[in-house]
């Protein structure tokens, strides 16, 4: 299932028009809570797809009928771009487990990359629900990859992509090779770049959160 939220009328549009925008990006605290503010979207929707029990709550007149989320889910990230996006997701399952993963390009003399992962740290992840977090899906090697390996490594029960904005070419990656996830896209575009940058996207969301290297 694929669910991309700009399709949809919603002030995700407007968080997501002024992560783009060059002459409003480079506000750069501004730039990590819209970040934020599209994990709390985000996490909105997906909340929708999840269990909840029912359980009743003493008010200070009476007692109420309430749904209380069953499980919380483990949000996974990779860093580090996906910091804040991982807050905001966090913002509201405020009970969630975390994962942490680091991978990079390995750019070999033939001007290929190979994706290498360099650091994981992840709770049992066994039968829980766990969304990924990773705000730029541009060729999606790397999301599958560390995908791939938490699925092999442990019985997720289910899995979901959160990310910001995916390329054509990032998504269809996914799907070919993670046909079972479940899909949170805010917006879809056309191309990439020789060097993998997303057109039109952002620009480079780490850079833009956090500085330059
Ligand atoms: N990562 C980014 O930050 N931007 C892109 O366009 C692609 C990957």
């Amino acid at each position: 299932m694929v669910t991309i939220l700009t399709k949809q009328n919603s002030i995700a549009n407007h968080f997501l028009a002024e992560l783009r925008d060059v002459n409003i990006q480079t506000d750069r605290m501004r730039f990590r809570r819209n970040l934020e503010r599209l994990g709390e979207i985000m996490a909105y929707e997906i909340s929708k797809t999840f269990e909840y029990k029912s359980s009743e709550v003493d008010t200070p007149l009476g007692v109420a009928n309430t749904h209380l989320l069953s499980t919380q889910p483990v949000i996974a990230t990779i860093i580090r771009a996906g910091l804040p996006f991982h807050q905001g997701l966090l913002n509201y399952f405020d009970g969630a487990d975390s994962a942490f993963i680091a991978a990079y390009r390995h750019t070999k003399k033939s001007g290929e990359f190979e994706i290498h992962k360099k650091y994981q740290n992840t709770p049992n992840l066994d039968g829980k629900v766990v969304i990924m977090a990773d705000p730029m899906l541009a060729t999606g090697r790397s999301l599958v990859l560390c995908c791939k390996d938490l699925l092999s490594d442990y019985d997720i029960k289910e899995l979901h992509i959160a990310t910001i904005i995916a390329s054509e070419e990032g998504l269809q990656h996914v799907r070919a090779f993670l046909p079972d996830v479940q899909l949170w896209i805010g917006a879809v575009d056309n191309e990439l770049t020789s060097k993998s940058y997303i057109v039109p996207g952002l620009g480079d969301a780490g850079d833009l959160a956090f500085g330059n290297k």
